[in-house]
């Protein structure tokens, strides 16, 4: 591949149009961020209520987990922190503050929240503490709708130590099964156990109603457990093979759910497309330094049945049929909130999160990664324009860095998606949706360059965050810490 064209060398909007142009993709850029009411990035969703009210904006805050809760699932300061900035930029749909496990065991790290009794009163303060910044930032918690997006981490659980994995596997996979070094006789989750896991969920959604939170997300993405279910047509008995069954855990736990918590709406983050996994190319990496991503060997793997939103023909591509049917079957169930990611930070992280430097366990990239966000915002154009009715929060915004006010007011405003949800970009600087929206400069030293240290330092065991921009981090402890990590390799 040719030498990446970096944001920040892009000075004006029309250098941006034409890098763009010259990438062969489509992204719409608008030249100037519009202020006051009439700011696109401003104006409520119209076209659907929540008992009776209206989302006040189109600013979305994606889930954002920090590794960094204690050993019993409660939050801690920095955990807290986080859910203040995230009330500080003055969105209006908070989906789901982060990854929340349904139950000890389905915990994807030691440091990761848990729904229990005894953190009841730990989720209750996030939440408030959330609203308060809101209020003051934005003025007021009219038109707020915060979730907590709830999690099982099923091929990832590591509940107890950083360096244990205890997968929890629905299917055999080819690639994902030797890269977690798993026997083929590894057992499967029974559907005994399955059971037992939606009644966790159902558990979950009813704590999150009674803590005020307006809806909970099912998860089905990035590689968890709802997600390996949608990709699990090898697997026998009444969760796997057909749709009807790969989606029969979606069904049993809305139905629960609206079991015990009949006011408390349901939202489901869901990888819309995938591609077999990538690995740094050997004949590129050397002296730590990682190769481009290639895909792994999958000729011997066709028809490729190990994924969702994916060609079965050339598992590199992605195939939307099966997610229009997921969001047909969204629709039939009465869920309204959908918010599209895709594949996973485990194994094919450029399609998941663009980037121009890898985290530790990941590659160089191997497209621009505006292909990356192109890829993103161009599915959930298609998925808006069949699911008109759907309210569609689209993901993968923070790579266009200088550019996000920008190209997210213009998707916006040629009706691209619903609302524009910022993940990276919240830990560093928060409020640029409301500097852009009320006319103040963009801070350009705050915006997120995609270092990936947010990546790399939990996987190495630290809390997450943004350490080369954020105060906060770049002097704590565990900075330290992380240039050791990365000084090793
Ligand atoms: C540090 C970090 C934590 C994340 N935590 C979650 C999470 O808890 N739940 C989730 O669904 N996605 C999580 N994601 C994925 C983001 O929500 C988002 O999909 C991804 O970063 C791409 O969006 P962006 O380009 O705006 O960063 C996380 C990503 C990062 C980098
Ligand atoms: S560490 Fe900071 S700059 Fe790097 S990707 Fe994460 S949020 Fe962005």
């Amino acid at each position: 591949m040719a030498q990446l064209v970096r944001i920040p060398t892009l000075k004006t909007t029309d250098d941006f149009r034409k890098h763009v142009a010259s990438l062969g993709i489509n992204l719409p850029c608008d030249d100037s961020i519009e202020s006051g009411s009439h700011s696109p990035l401003a104006k409520p969703v119209e076209h659907v209520r929540f008992n009776g009210r209206q989302i006040g904006n189109r600013i979305a805050i994606n889930p954002m987990e920090g590794w960094d809760g204690t050993a019993d699932g409660n939050p801690t300061e920095n955990t807290l922190r986080r859910w203040r900035r995230f009330g500080q930029s003055g969105a209006k749909l908070i989906w789901g503050g982060e990854a929340v496990a349904v139950s000890h065991a389905g915990r994807a790290n030691p440091n990761q929240l848990v729904v229990a009794e005894h953190t009841r009163a730990g989720l209750a303060q996030l939440r408030a503490a959330l609203v308060t910044e809101h209020v003051l930032a934005a003025g007021s918690d009219a038109g707020l709708l915060v979730g907590l997006q709830l999690t099982h981490s099923g091929r990832y659980c590591k509940p107890n130590s950083h360096t244990r994995a205890e997968p929890k596997i629905l299917h055999r996979h080819p690639i994902l099964d030797r890269r977690l070094g798993l026997s083929a006789d590894f057992p499967l989750l029974t559907d005994g156990e399955i059971g037992g896991i939606i009644e966790d969920f159902c558990r979950a959604g009813r704590m999150a109603a009674e803590l005020g939170f307006d809806f909970v997300d099912v998860k089905h993405c990035h590689g968890y457990l709802g997600h390996e279910f949608l990709g699990a047509h090898t697997r026998e008995g009444k969760y796997g093979g057909s749709f009807e069954n790969r989606t029969r855990f979606l069904r049993e736990v809305v139905q629960g759910i609206r079991a015990v918590a009949p006011g408390l709406k349901i939202g489901v983050r869901v990888s819309a497309f995938d591609t077999v996994p990538f690995r740094p190319d050997p004949a590129l990496s050397a002296n730590g330094k990682l190769g481009p991503g290639i895909p792994e060997p999958f000729a011997e793997l066709i028809p490729y049945r190990w994924g969702f939103g994916v060609d079965a023909s050339d598992p590199t591509r992605l195939d939307l049929a099966e997610p229009i049917q997921f969001l047909s079957l969204l629709e039939s169930l009465n869920i309204v909130l959908v918010n599209l990611t895709a594949g996973s930070p485990y194994y094919n992280p450029h399609i998941q999160r663009p980037a121009l430097y890898p985290p530790s366990d990941g590659y160089a990239p191997p497209e621009d990664p505006l292909v990356g966000v192109a890829r993103q915002m161009d599915a959930a154009r298609e998925l808006k324009r069949r699911f008109p009715n759907l309210l569609f929060v689209g993901t993968a915004y923070s790579y266009l860095q200088d550019f996000l006010p920008h190209v997210a007011q213009a998707a916006l405003r040629e009706d691209w998606v619903d609302s524009v949800g910022l993940g990276r970009m919240v830990l560093t600087y928060p409020e640029i949706f409301l500097d852009a929206a009320q006319g103040r400069a963009v801070q350009h030293k705050r915006i997120c360059r995609t270092f990936s240290d947010c990546t790399t330092a939990p996987r190495n065991g630290l809390p997450s965050g943004c350490y080369p921009l954020d105060g906060h981090y770049k002097t704590s402890p565990a900075a330290v810490q992380l240039a050791a990590v990365k000084a090793k390799r």
